[in-house]
């Protein structure tokens, strides 16, 4: 099938590689002619891994591509996905502009039959808005569907290839058929392709974002009450995670959701129930919970430190938000980094993927290490934020050795407890016992 994606960011990009794989022969259009010649040219201009292989042999199969040309990309495909940014405005809503102007500009040039799909997190009712737009400006007959992406970075080629769902929100019977025809592919293992109306899908994505974001705030919740009972998280989150209406999944504790996604979802949400005067309290909990815990390790270590962290000198393991991506948008790191500093303390971080990305906020305020050992010369405390996989099995002999004291503050509670108190480190995790 012919597709367009409107929109070269992380989800256009991975959606219009993953369309290629089947067969699909798929245009994409970036308004940035820069980016789009370095696209053509082979050039990832993200970190994703998996995505890299994908990309290069559905180029070179011809049947992916990228253009400026709007027109071009749009003359014969029957589906164009609009996957565009919906920034939060200065309200907290997601800002339509994007969307709507590219709906405006597709109304202008097509001439037969398009299903134009939202592929971007956007707010209830804006299948309709889009809707709107087409009837203004065309006569031609187009339906919108809503389709909401639910891919995690570092794994959304996977997320994407064999998904547990996919969402399609359409009263349209043809535009139905079409969709169903696309992501047959997709779930030949029997997961659903899940049709409902519009408004139900926009929603849906973020419920299960918001939800998500609970979950693991409750967890945060009960990782703080653990320390403060004697308990250890590891246990309780085993303990309930064997229920199966619980799941095991999305349960660790740790140092704060962050992402370009939850938090900026959770928070739209909250303001779209105060449009329709519904007060979404647990959301606004979720929100304040979270941005707590985001300097939890801050507050240990003033603790630890008796409010002296002047002078003193951190390493700290991990940049990124998760691992494998080298996003920082709304990472953690950022947050403690920013504490730390005010009180006068001394930075060296490693991360495998996002120094760069950190180098354009904070410069040389604080320093940066080519692997995770140099950070650690003359460190008087390691403080663990993301949980790459470099960092689960590091040498301790080494650790010890570089650092003046043994002292770690784990965010990510990687390391076994009994093992680090064995081995004489002060170890403090999230939820457990020092
Ligand atoms: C999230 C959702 O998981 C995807 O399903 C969704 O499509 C995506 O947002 C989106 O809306 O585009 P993502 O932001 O890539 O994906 O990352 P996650 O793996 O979900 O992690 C989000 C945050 O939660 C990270 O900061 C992570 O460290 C934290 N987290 C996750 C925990 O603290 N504990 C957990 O148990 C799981």
């Amino acid at each position: 099938m012919k597709i367009a994606v409107v929109g070269t960011g992380y989800v256009g990009l991975v959606t219009g590689t993953c369309l290629a794989e089947t067969g699909n022969d798929v245009s994409c259009v970036d308004i940035n002619e820069e980016k789009v010649d370095k696209m053509n040219r082979g050039q990832m201009p993200i970190y994703e891994p998996g995505l890299e292989i994908l990309f290069y042999r559905n180029i070179a199969q011809k049947r992916l591509d990228f253009t400026t040309n709007l027109a071009e990309a749009i003359k014969d495909a029957k589906i164009i996905f609009l996957a565009l940014p919906t920034p939060p405005g200065g309200d907290g809503s997601a800002d339509l502009s994007y969307v709507l102007g590219a709906a405006k500009d597709i109304a202008g040039l097509i001439t037969d039959y398009k299903v134009v799909v939202t592929k971007s997190t956007v707010p209830v009712g804006t299948a309709d808005k889009v809707k709107a737009v087409f009837r203004e400006h065309t006569n031609v007959e187009v339906d919108v569907v809503s389709n909401p992406e639910f891919l995690r970075e570092g794994v959304a080629v996977e997320d994407f290839m064999k998904p547990d769902r996919v969402v399609v929100g359409t009263q349209s019977e043809r535009a139905r058929k079409l969709m169903d025809e696309l992501y047959a592919p997709y779930v030949r293992s029997g997961n659903p392709i899940i049709f409902m109306d519009e408004r139900s899908s926009e929603l849906t994505k973020y419920a299960a974002n918001s939800f998500l974001a609970t979950k693991i705030t409750f967890m945060n919740e009960i990782a703080n009450m653990c320390e403060l009972v004697g308990a250890d998280v590891d246990m309780v989150r085993r303990g309930i995670g064997a229920d199966a209406r619980i799941g095991k999944r999305f349960l660790f504790p740790g140092v704060g959701y962050g992402g370009s996604c939850f938090p900026k979802d959770v928070q739209a949400l909250a303001k779209s129930a105060s449009e329709v005067n519904y007060d979404f309290s647990i959301l606004n909990s979720v929100m304040a919970v979270n941005e707590k815990q985001k300097t939890v390790i801050v507050e240990k270590m003033r603790k630890y430190y008796k409010g002296d962290l002047k002078g003193k000198k951190f390493a700290l393991w991990g940049l990124a938000f998760k691992p494998e991506t080298d996003d920082i948008r709304e990472a953690p790191s950022l947050y403690i980094i920013d504490a730390l500093l005010k009180e006068g303390a001394e930075i060296v971080a490693y991360d495998p993927e996002a120094i760069e990305n950190v180098k354009k906020l904070k410069g040389d305020t604080i320093a940066y290490a080519s692997d995770p050992y140099e950070a650690l010369e003359g460190a008087d405390a390691l403080i663990i934020v993301t949980e790459w996989s470099l960092f689960r099995t590091p040498d301790f002999e080494r650790i010890e050795s570089a650092m003046k004291a043994k002292v770690i503050f784990d965010g990510r509670n990687l390391y076994d407890l009994h093992r680090m108190i064995d081995c004489g480190f002060y170890y403090n995790s999230i939820g457990r016992q020092t």
